[in-house]
């Protein structure tokens, strides 16, 4: 017996390099998924190969109206909603290098990550956890980031709406645990998808230094620990932020520097 045989799921942001690698693990475990995403050929390409167990959506996370109707064709065409992953992100290549520093930023490029980032992901709750009630039972993962538990140089707007992510999940854990709707969040550090392999040449080399297992991960990584969130080998955790980041954030911020010293020493 597959782990989600006989779930329903809404990856949302699923046409991109994460949400498309979590569709396909959900549903060679059973799940039949509704990939939605605001390029409605992206969402289509990832749910193609699913077959009749995947139906591509286009929606649009800061527009209630539509984060709404997403919800309810999932429910038609399905039947049912268990499973929902937050999951969308504004990665707009003109926006989001504006999303910079407090003094800098445009408030429009603040409210706009926000919209897309946060209030996308509290819409998602507030439209799928009726349906979850109905049905018994379900379990809501968003996705976070290491930017939401630390500061950075850049990209002040999308760090908070991922630090207020982690606790969006521990009021959705908190308010609904009694209805069994269990609420976690997971929080990537770097990935290896295609955006980061075009990244800031030497990027990449600079923040490996700073992780402790050999490689980055890849989507594959959080495809995994996303589905067993969904699933019920994990029915006893809720609230809580898991870090999948090859331990980006649990060492001595000195690890890197004391690292290439004692190489140099010998
Ligand atoms: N890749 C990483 O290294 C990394 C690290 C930490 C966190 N994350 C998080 O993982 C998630 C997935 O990121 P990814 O790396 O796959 O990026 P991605 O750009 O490939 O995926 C993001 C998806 O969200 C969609 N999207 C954007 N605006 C939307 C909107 N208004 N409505 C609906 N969909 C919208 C995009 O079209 C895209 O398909 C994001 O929440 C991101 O913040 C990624």
């Amino acid at each position: 017996m597959k782990r989600l045989e006989g779930k329903v799921a809404i990856v949302t942001g699923g046409g991109g390099g994460i949400g498309s690698a979590v569709a396909r693990r959900l549903a060679e475990e059973g799940a039949k998924v509704a990939v939605a995403d605001i390029f409605e050929d992206s969402a289509r390409r990832a749910a193609e190969p699913l077959g009749g167990n995947g139906l591509a959506l286009a929606f649009d996370a800061s527009d209630a109206a539509s984060v709404k109707a997403m919800v309810e064709a999932t429910v038609t065409h399905f039947g049912r909603l268990d499973i929902l992953h937050n999951n969308a992100a504004m990665t707009d290549p003109v926006k989001s290098p504006q999303d910079t520093t407090a003094v800098d930023i445009p408030l429009e490029i603040w409210r706009e990550i926000l919209d897309v980032n946060l209030t996308g992901y509290l819409l998602g709750c507030k439209y799928a956890i009726p349906h979850m009630v109905a049905g018994g039972g379900g379990s809501i993962i968003n996705t976070a980031s290491n930017s939401g538990s630390a500061g950075d140089l850049a990209r002040i707007a999308y760090g908070s709406s991922k630090g207020a992510i982690i606790a969006l999940t521990k009021y959705v854990a908190t308010q609904h645990g009694r209805q069994n709707i269990r609420c976690n969040s997971v929080a990537p550090g770097v990935v290896l998808t295609e955006a980061l392999e075009k990244t800031v040449p030497g990027l990449k080399e600079i923040i490996k230094r700073h992780i402790l297992t050999p490689e980055f991960g890849t989507p594959d990584d959080i495809a995994a620990l996303v589905a067993f969130l969904a699933s019920d080998e994990s029915r006893y955790i809720t609230g809580e932020n898991i870090s999948i980041s090859g331990g980006g954030l649990v060492h001595q911020p000195h690890y890197a520097d004391l690292m290439a010293f004692m190489e140099q020493a010998g």
